[in-house]
């Protein structure tokens, strides 16, 4: 809060008033450290009206300079930006979440660079800035405007708001610089560091917000639907009572692999507001938030010798088989070598000494050779499951024919059955059915019959059944599961949700050139082409698969995942332009989130509607209007809709047919 002035502005003289405005003007539009309060400044300016009309500095006033000029201008920051707390491991995490009661908020730990925005009054983005040494940063206003996560304008109501994230690199935007920068994280505080904001906005930067000052949020939770309702994009978080926060934190480094982000770490903050502000701050950190950082325990050890197995997709991949050690509270034998190519470039032997990490405190990785051994390790020479030839691939290693390989149909049936979410056929079913010929393909699972299943040791009347009908409940299955069920390399969850949400039926997708793919946003051009060839060779796979499984029209599978969390909106966004015919905008907007969905002010590539109002006095496009076809074009799945026919669905939606 900016100090209330101590002068009284009769008391001064024409000159004293100038220089004194002169002094504020430029501490509030230009450092962004205003030391008075507006209200204080405006009866400044007022006085010299008053007493001299014609001075020219009446006409000066406002932002001295364009963000472009202003670029890498210090700025104080009103509140310090702190550091995190950092632990290692589960007790320090324990020791940690006993100094407080309530919820935890948990989230990823980023890994970018820290940014402060400002909006005003008027819910203008007026301010951006790095952190800095935490005390000051520096200015970045233009180059943070062409982050299309960061939406120019809010409505938080008529307040100052600072909010504080993240700025960073998508990994899939990041494949198409991978050869010429070591990692996302140098190349955004390259990106964001560009004199000219077009340099930076080629570099498709994303932002993650995590804390919103200036409100009166109670916890954590408001603040972040506070920010998702404004237009932030939100991230995955789990809010858990502290009991659980390490089986949460192991939760989030298990599913590190998946996120489309470089994470360092897994953030806790505690919930409640009132007892964050009872825990206070460091002069380093806030004692309500911590960080678990990956990088678990470490110790050496010996390896004895390698195991080889075989994925789904053939390649054949060494594990270590190593003397036990006591590693993050677990005693660890085995340990991850990821490819035949890490062996060379480790220069591992047999008998060697290594240093074994858990990374993310879960998987234990060699990573590297304290003191060599005498043996030299051998890569096989055949499958050492099928005993097939094999074929070397860059660092890789493959069975010559998986389709005939015992371990990679296995990994396949395996992979299918967790997509598909299909129970109760674990590895030692699979096997079975596997040498008995009833499984080879994932397709073979639906044709299974009650005898085929009793003919297994172990397996009854009871169980037959129930497998049975956990095959014949999976015979409908989400456009989504059903592309990440064909076990094809770079089709993960992630662009399976793209895939399915763009183009809403498998033909478009199995028509899809590279090229086509890669024009969507967060798809790189080596995604794009890894996919197309993949659903290529999987055209067997998929035409058996049809089968017996109908795929859900895509609307539909939303229906039934929107159901399941609320209002019949839930997962939708209305942004509303123009002026409505039919009834006020706030009152458009309070129906959308009755029935659960969110009508945030700013248009972003994750609105689902642009709602225009049918009063067109004027007939021109508005800016909203503008930005939404942009992102169209850019491949956002946004939609503009007219007043009738949003009027329309939500009549619909408030009086269903019965
Ligand atoms: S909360 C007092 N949440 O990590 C700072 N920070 O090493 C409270 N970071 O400066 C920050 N992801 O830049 C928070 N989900 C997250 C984060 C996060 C990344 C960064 C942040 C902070 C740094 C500390």
């Amino acid at each position: 809060m900016p100090a209330p002035l101590d002068l009284d502005p009769a008391a001064l003289d024409a000159p004293a008033l100038e220089a004194l405005i002169r002094h504020h003007n430029h501490l509030y539009w230009d450092r962004h450290a205003p030391e008075i309060s507006d209200t204080d400044y405006d009866r400044l300016v007022r006085r010299l009206q008053e007493l001299d009309p014609t001075s020219t500095l009446l006409q000066e006033l406002g932002p001295g300079k364009a963000p472009q000029d202003r670029y890498g201008a210090p700025v104080r920051h009103k509140r310090p930006m702190l550091s995190l707390d950092k632990c290692y491991g589960d007790d320090e995490l324990r020791e940690w979440t006993a100094t407080f009661t309530g919820d935890v908020v948990v989230s990823p730990k980023f890994d970018g660079l820290a940014c402060s925005l400002w909006f005003n009054e008027q819910g203008e983005l007026y301010l951006g800035a790095t952190r800095g040494d935490g005390l000051e940063g520096d200015d970045i206003t233009a180059n943070v405007r062409t982050v299309t996560d960061i939406p120019l304008k809010i409505d938080l109501g008529p307040r100052e708001v600072e909010i504080r994230g993240e700025v960073f690199m998508r990994l899939s935007t990041f494949s198409a610089f991978k050869e010429k920068f070591a990692n996302p994280r140098n190349l955004t505080a390259g990106a964001i560091k560009q004199k000219d904001p077009k340099k930076c906005a080629a570099y498709r930067l994303s932002f993650a917000a995590y804390d919103l000052l200036g409100t009166e949020a109670r916890t954590e939770q408001e603040k972040l639907d506070l920010l998702h309702r404004v237009g932030f994009q939100t991230y995955e978080r789990r809010v858990v009572p502290r009991e659980k926060a390490v089986d949460t934190y192991r939760e989030f480094a298990e599913k590190r692999p998946t996120f489309d982000f470089e994470i360092d770490g897994v953030v806790l903050k505690v919930d409640r507001v009132a007892e964050q502000e009872r825990l206070g701050l460091t002069a380093h950190h806030p004692r309500y938030a911590i960080a678990y950082k990956f990088q678990g325990d470490s110790g050496t050890t010996k390896l004895r010798s390698v195991e080889w197995s075989v994925a789904r997709t053939g390649a054949i991949t060494p594990v270590a088989l190593i003397d036990p050690v006591m590693l993050s509270g677990a005693l660890v034998s085995r340990a991850s070598l990821h490819h035949p190519g890490y062996i060379t470039k480790l220069g591992l032997t047999r008998d060697a000494e290594v240093l074994v990490t858990r990374r993310g405190g879960v998987i234990p990785n060699v990573e590297h050779v304290v003191k060599p051994g005498a043996e030299p390790i051998e890569l096989p020479s055949r499958c050492p499951s099928c005993g097939n030839e094999v074929r070397p691939k860059d660092d890789f290693l493959f069975c010559a024919d998986p389709s005939r390989c015992r371990a990679a149909r296995l990994g396949q049936l395996a992979h299918f059955v967790s997509v598909a979410d299909i129970q109760g056929f674990g590895d030692r079913m699979l096997g079975e059915l596997y040498d008995r010929g009833l499984a080879r393909s994932p397709a073979d699972l639906y044709k299974l019959l009650p005898q085929d299943l009793l003919a297994i040791e172990r397996v009854g009347d009871r169980l037959a059944s129930k497998l049975i009908n956990e095959v014949e409940a999976h015979r409908s299955l989400p456009l989504e599961v059903f592309l990440r069920s064909l076990g094809i390399d770079e089709l993960g969850k992630h662009v399976s949700k793209i895939l399915a949400s763009e183009y809403r039926t498998l033909d478009a997708i199995l028509n899809l050139s590279a090229a086509e793919l890669a024009s969507i946003h967060s798809i790189g051009e080596v995604i794009a082409r890894s996919v197309t060839e993949g659903l290529q060779g999987a055209r067997p796979l998929i035409d058996e698969l049809l089968r017996f499984v109908t795929l859900q029209p895509v609307a539909e599978a939303q229906e039934s995942a929107r159901s399941a969390q609320g209002g019949p909106l839930s997962g939708e966004s209305f942004v509303f332009t123009g002026k409505m015919a039919k009834l006020e905008r706030k009152a458009a907007q309070q129906k959308v989130e009755a029935l659960g969905g969110t009508a945030p002010d700013a248009v972003s590539k994750n609105t689902t509607y642009l709602v225009v109002g049918d009063d067109k006095s004027d007939g021109k496009k508005s800016t909203k209007e503008k930005t939404a076809e942009k992102l169209i074009a850019a491949g956002a799945a946004l939609k503009i809709v007219s007043e009738s026919d949003f009027l329309a669905r939500i009549e619909a939606l408030e009086h269903p047919a019965p």
